[in-house]
């Protein structure tokens, strides 16, 4: 058979390669997540997360101007307190001088509108049980609240809010949690402060790490008569089930939602793709700890060359059709000339 098709062609040299990219994955894609703490001059390892760091306020505006250095446009926070602040109904969450508060004045005074700033919005980092709602005791043992939780959680955001969060980001997965945080906001005065939903949040073993770095896991031994539930089974979503994630974008766009997130991201990329046509909203994909730390393990022993590794995976996650990419990297490979 004599070949006339020769797709090779237009793969032949960089140049050529480069002009008929589809794809590229850059600065203005990425949102860096930090974990932020009390206290001064703070710079506290994370075993499970290499390279990532719990910071006090004077130290996240350095890694700010980074960032915002490196084009990075935006930034999520994360506030980690210590045990002793933590208490069943998570009150802390709301505590106008707590870690996010302060770094949310500070980073707004010293870089204003220059850098995007992210609020996670969770009780799990600031309740004694470590779950993302309000326990409730029954006959039957200890539930999660729903509807009380979300007074919790929309109080959280307008706290965020007057501390000056641009975009507060509910990862609890109660049920209208984004109404009554769109609610809240706007009843106070917010309503030029959006909303990204973690709509689509499935129950994933990848966030092992992160729940090491906000000391946030279910089921610390409480002493109970019944034990709380030791997963978060009943509010994040199942990762057997696709259709339940077209249901929680759905609901979250109509309840006022700005952005919505899917959440892992590789493990997922289906989703996203199958996501993508069914909404016109901006959607954010969370390459989550666990998905960094494989890559970090894997790079650490020398299974995979790190910057091919990365800039291939994000571009995948983009390709799938995430509009923005939360991902430990964002730094990293940005300072090191990874990405396009
Ligand atoms: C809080 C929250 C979690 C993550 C983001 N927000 C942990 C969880 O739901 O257990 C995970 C992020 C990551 O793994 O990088 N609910």
């Amino acid at each position: 058979m004599k070949i006339t098709k020769r797709p090779r062609r237009l793969r032949l040299n960089q140049a050529l390669r480069n002009s008929l990219a589809e794809i590229s994955v850059g600065a203005n894609d990425l949102i860096a997540p930090f974990f932020v703490v009390d206290g001064k001059n703070q710079k506290q390892a994370i075993k499970s997360l290499a390279n990532v760091y719990r910071l006090s306020t004077d130290n996240l505006l350095k890694d700010l101007e980074r960032a915002l250095k490196l084009g990075i446009n935006s930034a999520v926070l994360f506030g980690v307190v210590d045990s002793e602040q933590k208490s069943a109904l998570g009150k802390s969450s709301h505590d106008h001088n707590g870690p996010v508060a302060t770094a949310l004045r500070a980073a707004k005074a010293a870089f204003g509108s220059d850098i995007n700033l992210i609020t996670d919005v969770c009780l799990c980092g600031y309740t004694d049980h470590g779950h993302c709602g309000i326990l409730k005791k029954t006959s039957q043992g200890y539930i999660i609240d729903n509807d009380s939780s979300l007074e919790h959680l929309a109080q959280m955001a307008v706290m965020h809010a007057e501390a000056g969060a641009d975009i507060v980001s509910p990862s609890d997965m109660m049920d209208g949690r984004v109404g009554a945080i769109r609610e809240s906001l706007d009843s106070q005065g917010f309503n030029n402060v959006g909303i990204l939903s973690y709509a689509v949040k499935y129950a994933s073993a990848f966030y092992g790490p992160f729940r090491e770095a906000a000391g946030s896991s279910p089921n610390k031994s409480l002493e109970q008569e019944f034990s709380p539930p030791k997963d978060r089974k009943t509010y994040q979503m199942d990762y057997r089930n696709v259709r339940t994630a077209f249901r929680e974008a759905k609901l979250d766009e109509e309840e006022g939602a700005d952005m919505l997130m899917v959440k892992p991201a590789l493990p997922y990329l289906d989703v996203l793709a199958r996501l993508r046509p069914q909404t016109s909203l901006p959607l954010v994909a969370y390459n989550v700890s666990g998905e960094y730390a494989m890559f970090k393990a894997a790079a650490k022993i020398g299974s995979l060359d790190e910057p091919l590794a990365v800039h291939e995976a994000l571009t995948a996650i983009k390709r799938a059709g995430a509009d923005l990419i939360i991902t430990y990297y964002a730094l990293e490979a940005l300072e090191k000339g990874w990405l396009d």
